[in-house]
């Protein structure tokens, strides 16, 4: 198999893999495969409570909140959060740290005010910008928390009294931090979670009740919230092989998960700063432990490398097309000798040049 870094869809643990698979087959000798459960009946329903509750246990949350599951990725979200919670007089507060923030914001001016308390898209989103004074009167602050394209990363959050919704799609679950602090956080799967096909959404029940137009069902968090995620036929297979991952996840422990993490990312980012042909794209203050974005200094390198690291089995590690070099993603699925692995292919590749 190729060692994967991709930014996602991305690399998943074996095990993981193996289970899904078995699964697909015939799930757990109940004489159907995973593919043909009714998703009303007893097995799925077992299922999504575990994914529920490992989800709810894992980000360290309580009964306030609900998790829900929805199809159409990271873009429906974006919709639906300014769908639901703004107002057409209000003002939603956004933080423009990317392409995927800017696509967020996008989407508020279709429905209310919006305002930018910060961006850094002048420098090429190089880094996290600063955000100032929070207003009070917002319907809520969108962040996204790691910028997948850029490899930025909040290191702090604004401290403030409106509803704070967060993009984590490219880093839930790999830190701990106080995700009481969000009113609803959002992550699609595929690339710390589990297979393409579903967004884990952690809402707080509060919000709920501040739904602000009348919408379809199927855009409404409180009604889906009220369906417990069976609105319509949900993407089983998607939902059960996150579930498989959060279950790595909680046998793995979030202080193990966090530790490996720092300790990739550092050996990356000092591999990096060390070269003497590559060096790191974002700001050391904002440097994301997820995506770590690169660029050789001579460009005739950045095919070279590729093409040395194709050969050696590691793929996955071409930049974003909209910013070119290399993204190396560090997610959970990748352990710290698959990252030694990068690591000793690029002192390889010095060697060579
Ligand atoms: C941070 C972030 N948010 C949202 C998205 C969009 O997700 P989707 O393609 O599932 O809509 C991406 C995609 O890479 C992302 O990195």
């Amino acid at each position: 198999m190729l060692l994967n870094f991709d930014a996602g869809p991305a690399a998943l643990p074996r095990e993981v893999l193996a289970q899904a698979s078995a699964a697909i087959l015939e799930y757990d000798n109940s004489g159907l495969s995973l593919l043909e459960l009714p998703h009303r009946g007893k097995i799925f329903e077992a299922i999504l409570e575990e994914a529920n509750s490992l989800a709810l246990s894992l980000l360290g949350l309580n009964d306030d909140y609900q998790i829900l599951w929805f199809q159409g990725g990271g873009r429906l979200q974006f919709g639906m959060i300014p769908m639901n919670f703004l107002g057409s007089e209000a003002t939603a507060g956004y933080i423009d740290s990317g392409h995927w923030a800017a696509e967020a914001l996008r989407n508020a001016h279709l429905y209310g005010q919006s305002r930018v308390l910060g961006s850094s898209q002048a420098d090429q989103y190089t880094y996290i910008p600063d955000w100032g004074a929070i207003p009070g009167d917002l319907a809520y602050l969108h962040l996204t928390t790691n910028n997948t394209i850029y490899g930025t990363q909040f290191h702090s959050f604004p401290e403030t009294t409106v509803p704070l919704v967060a993009d984590m799609s490219s880093e839930i679950l790999s830190r701990r931090i106080d995700y009481s602090a969000f009113s609803l956080i959002y992550a699609v799967a595929q690339k710390n979670l589990g297979p393409a096909g579903v967004t884990m959404v952690a809402i707080r029940k509060s919000m709920l009740d501040q739904q602000q137009r009348a919408l379809p069902e199927i855009l409404s968090y409180r009604d889906m919230a009220k369906n417990n995620s069976l609105l319509n036929t949900p993407p089983v297979f998607a939902i059960y092989t996150s579930m498989l991952m959060l279950r790595w996840m909680q046998e793995k422990g979030m202080e193990a998960i966090e530790n490996e993490s720092i300790a990739k990312a550092t050996l990356l980012y000092d591999t990096i700063d060390n070269s003497p042909l590559l060096y790191g794209v974002a700001q050391p203050g904002s440097r994301s432990r997820m995506n770590v974005c690169f660029r050789a200094h001579d460009d005739k390198h950045t095919q070279q490398l590729l093409d040395f690291a194709a050969a050696r089995g590691i793929v996955g590690i071409k930049g974003h097309r909209s910013v070119g070099g290399f993204r190396a993603s560090l997610y959970n699925a990748i352990s710290l000798a698959d990252v030694e692995r990068l690591v000793d292919t690029i002192r390889d590749f010095e060697k060579t040049v």
